[in-house]
This record gives structure tokens, sequence and C-alpha cells, in this order.
């Protein structure tokens, strides 16, 4: 897992001093990595246009070249540039949805690099809601018109919790990553919403920060279900977890049943808040590793709203790591 060398020296700023963009947006142009808040989780940015920099994404991540990276924009209007079409459903997600916690796959224009992708036909494209972020990305796209995206998967390990602070990110790639834009807690807590748009009816194939419920009403309904067609790799079931093991827990009497069989596990879920439970989830899951719980309670939230996305990395986390 730590076998990558730590050779960058990695510089941490904070999203309001004054030379903050400059300073993402020259490393970006350099080739270099920076990491940059976002309203989900924090992501491990390179500008996508560059291979060998969208290559050391994979490298300090320890992340298989398989699995793509979304590529990130600081507008709307910079997503045509990236698709080689955007269908009408398209359209109306990114309209209703951007700047937000939503992705959309759409057929990739042909300028788009294989690494980016995956080799696949698609492209994940996305406009993330964090005002520092999107004046980096925007200050991108005017050095480099057309091709200002910045390709970025969750700045965590291959496989270990999405970070949700600049701690977080130190914690697993200090050393590996040039630059750490700090912006302070990501106020939503769990990854975009990930929508294929490249097949017909879309399908969402990662619940995430905007509700699945909110997607499908924008669409009519016309919405696959989640064992429709498609499939995005690195949906793999050990992703997202913690060292301590996570257990799963559908009804109080489940968490005082589990409580009662490891004493001094941590408990988490319990005050039935869903949306603080996705803002604090990963933290408090690296909050548990940190304090060497052998074990975390976690009460599962109904399957609406952002309790889908909560649902989904608890149940992953609880698979536990491969290998
Ligand atoms: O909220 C988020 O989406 C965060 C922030 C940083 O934007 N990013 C994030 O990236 O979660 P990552 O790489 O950790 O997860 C993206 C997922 C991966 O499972 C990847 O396989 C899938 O999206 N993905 C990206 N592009 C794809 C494509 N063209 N086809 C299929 N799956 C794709
Ligand atoms: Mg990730």
């Amino acid at each position: 897992m730590n076998d990558t060398p730590r050779v960058r020296s990695t510089r941490l700023v904070r999203v309001d001093e004054p030379t903050t963009i400059d300073d993402a947006v020259a490393v970006l142009l350099a080739g270099g990595l920076v990491a940059l808040p976002t309203e989900t989780v924090y992501g491990l940015g390179a500008h996508a246009s560059n291979e060998t920099a969208v290559r050391s994404v994979f490298a300090a991540k320890g992340r298989p070249a398989d699995h793509p990276l979304i590529v990130h924009l600081g507008a709307a209007d910079q997503a045509p540039a990236w698709a080689a079409s955007l269908s009408r459903d398209a359209a109306l997600l990114a309209e209703a949805c951007w700047p937000g916690p939503l992705t959309l796959l759409v057929p990739r224009a042909a300028h788009v690099l294989d690494v980016v992708t995956g080799g696949r036909d698609t492209v994940g494209v996305r406009v993330p809601a964090h005002p520092v972020t999107s004046a980096v990305l925007t200050a991108l796209e005017a050095s480099a018109p057309g091709r200002g995206g910045v390709a970025a998967p969750s700045a965590n390990r291959f496989g270990h919790v999405s970070p949700t602070s600049a701690r977080h990110v130190l914690d697993d790639l200090d050393g590996l990553v040039d630059l750490v834009v700090d912006g302070g807690s990501s106020p939503v807590g769990v990854e975009s919403t990930i929508v294929d748009c490249s097949v017909d009816p879309p399908q969402v194939l990662r619940p995430g920060g905007i509700p699945t419920e909110q997607i499908a009403e924008l669409l009519h309904g016309r919405l696959a279900g989640a064992g429709g067609p498609s499939r995005a790799p690195g949906m793999l079931a050990s992703h997202y977890a913690p060292r301590s093991r996570v257990l799963v827990a559908e009804t109080r009497n489940d968490v005082e049943r589990l409580a009662a069989a490891h004493p001094g596990a941590a408990v988490l879920g319990v005050d039935g808040d869903v949306v603080d439970l996705a803002r604090t989830l990963y933290a408090r899951l690296r909050a548990a590793d940190d304090a060497g719980a052998a074990h975390v309670i976690v009460l599962l939230p109904p399957a609406s709203g952002l309790g889908h996305a909560i649902r989904d990395r608890v149940l992953k986390a609880a698979v536990g790591r491969a290998g």
C-alpha cells in the first residue's frame, strides 16, 4: 500500500491566501498535482490534457490504470469541449445541478486522453461548487482555452476512505502531491452522484450528493434502475474502507446487540440526522482508525435522499479492504 516513493515537497496553502489561485494554476500548468477542496470530498487534480501529469495521479494514489477519472470544469459552458455530443437529458441535468455534486458520463470528444477515460468512449464531467476551486478551474481554462479541465479522483490512497479535509489529504498523500489547498471541511461529505447519460434512458452508476429521487424527477422518471446495462469501474465492494471493522445496523436493536458484543466500538448514525451523517461520515471513520478502534457500528439511514449514498459507502466499508 505504501510503496510509492514520497519525493515531492508538499506545500499546504489556505484558500484565502492571495496567491493560492495563481499558485494552483501554475502547478497544474507545470504538470504538477494539486489537491483541491470541493463540496463533496477533496480531489487530487492534474491538468487533464497533460498525459504525464494524469499518469502521476495514478502513481500517487496507487490506483489501477483502468479506473477513469472525472474531468472537473469551471463552468457548464466548458462541457461541450469535452463531449462528442450532449444529450438533451445531460444538458437538462447540467442546467439543474451544476455547479454541484453531479458527474455526467457523456460520449468523449476526440482530444480526451485515454489515460483519463481508461480507454472508454465516455468521459465523466463535473462542475464542482467551491468558489476557490471554481476560480482555479476558470483561470486554467483562460490559460488553455477548451483544454482547461482538471482530472481528479478523490485525494486518498486507493481503496481508503475519501478525504473531507486538507489534513486527511496530507495523512494519505504527503510527499506525493505538490500543493494542497486547505478549504476546510467539505460541506456535503460524500462523492458526486454519477449519471451515465451515454445510455438511454440514463442510469445512476453511483449514488451521491444529489439524491437519486431528484435525478428521476428532473428526467420525469426516465431513469434506468441501478441494475441497468452500464457499469463504472472502481465501484469495488472493498472501497471506502477504514482499518477498523465496520459493522452495519439496520435497527436500534441491532445497534444495541452489536455494542454489547463489541464494547468500546464507536457508534455512528444514531441521531438520525442524515445530512450531518453524510458530512461527517468519512472524518468519523478516519477518527475511529486514528483512535485504534477495533469496530465501528453504523446505524444505516433509510434508502432515500442522501441515505442512498451513505448506505452504499457504509456497506462497501463493511466488506473491508481486499488483501
Ligand atoms: O465527488 C466526486 O465525484 C469526487 C470529487 C473529487 O469530484 N471525485 C471522485 O472521483 O469521487 P473518484 O475517481 O474517486 O471516483 C469516480 C468514479 C470512479 O469509480 C470511476 O471509475 C468512475 O467515477 N468514472 C469516471 N469516469 C468514468 C467513465 N468515463 N466511465 C465509467 N466510470 C467512470
Ligand atoms: Mg474515490
